[in-house]
């Protein structure tokens, strides 16, 4: 027996959909979008990093979730010490009462404190339940499973497993699954497995409201599941990546050197912070309308992709989707 309300009742959105927060892709036309169409829509508080910035669009999203009741927003803060940016982009997001926040890879407690101060939720990125445990032991509001073929940084277990692994651990709280879910039916198989809803990344970076370039939108449209690679190069972390001449020319694993400069007491604040600095910068350079180099993030969902249609029209697909799905399942009962 469920525990706790529905994932739509706890956010306050009509559909049980994240729209998943990406680095230099999710934008403002999406977040609209997504809102006015009833999901969650998210993005990574990196994306806005020149001063000012982040509060302006936090004092937009606020004024059109005011009038538009049918979705919300939420934030991704990267909670490791090496995201230099951390704690302030924290300060701005409670102090401009943020409904929702996602944390990734590391500890969600300072989050948690400033969100509960005025009723937002946090949930917290997981691969696993070593550190699904610490956020729970943090009084996270729920979690995101993050699973193989993710676009990002994917973990290494198939949602099969992780998604009802995550139930058993922890059954008072919500559970979205993530990674390769594109369509209506993708996301009822999630919720079979005893996930509350889905958070889907990969497949709005083919929306027209996504500002990357087209090269990057036809690369994901071009590619199938194969031509999906992991590299721990770009970021220090295992994210997935197609598998372009690029890509191959940079790697796909960190030299034994990273690996002890990252390991080592001393040293690891700086060199992770490092790796990352460079790792954004050549992202920049392959994401961003008008560049040419050719690395680009993206899970294993591509497989699925045809078209580029707008957030509306993908959201509007997969509700019918949905339904459609669950129609055919009762028709074997
Ligand atoms: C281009 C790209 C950038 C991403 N950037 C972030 C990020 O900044 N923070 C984060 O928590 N997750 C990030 N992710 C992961 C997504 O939030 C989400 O977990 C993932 O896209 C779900 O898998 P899917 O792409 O198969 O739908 C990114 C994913 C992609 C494809």
């Amino acid at each position: 027996m469920q525990k706790y309300p529905s994932l739509t009742e706890l956010l306050a959105i009509e559909f049980p959909v994240i729209m998943a927060p990406m680095f230099l892709v999710s934008n403002k036309e999406m977040l609209v979008a997504g809102m006015k169409a009833g999901v969650m829509a998210t993005f990574p508080s990196l994306n806005y990093r020149k001063e000012g910035e982040l509060e302006a669009l936090l004092d937009e999203l606020n004024a059109i979730k005011a009038n538009s009741p049918k979705g919300s927003y939420g934030i991704n803060l990267i909670t490791q010490k090496s995201n230099p940016l951390y704690l302030k982009h924290l300060k701005i997001c409670a102090d401009k009462k943020v409904p929702f926040y996602i944390t990734s890879l590391g500890s969600p407690k300072e989050v948690v404190a400033a969100a509960k101060s005025y009723g937002a939720k946090v949930f917290c990125d997981v691969t696993n339940i070593a550190h699904a445990q610490k956020c729970y032991e943090n009084n996270c509001d729920g979690f995101i499973a993050v699973g193989q073929g993710a676009g990002g940084h994917a973990g290494p277990n198939p949602l099969q497993v992780l998604v009802p692994s995550l139930k058993k651990h922890f059954p008072d709280k919500p559970v979205i699954a993530a990674g390769g879910i594109v369509t209506g039916s993708g996301l009822l198989s999630v919720c079979v497995l005893g996930a509350d809803g889905a958070s889907i990344g990969t497949r709005f970076i083919t929306s027209k409201e996504c500002m990357v370039n087209d090269a990057y939108k036809q690369a994901i449209l071009n590619a199938g599941m194969d031509d999906i690679v992991m590299t721990t190069k770009l970021s220090g972390t295992p994210c997935t990546i197609i598998d372009t001449a690029e890509a191959r020319k940079m790697g796909y694993t960190q030299s034994w050197f990273e690996r002890f400069m990252s390991n080592n007491k001393q040293t690891r604040k700086w060199f992770k912070m490092l790796v990352q600095i460079r790792g954004m910068k050549r992202l920049e350079e392959s994401v961003l309308p008008n560049n040419y180099k050719r690395l680009w993030c993206a899970g294993k969902s591509v497989e699925l992709i045809e078209d580029i249609l707008s957030c509306e029209e993908i959201i509007a697909r997969l509700k019918e989707e949905y339904r459609m799905s669950i129609e055919e399942v009762r028709k074997y009962n």
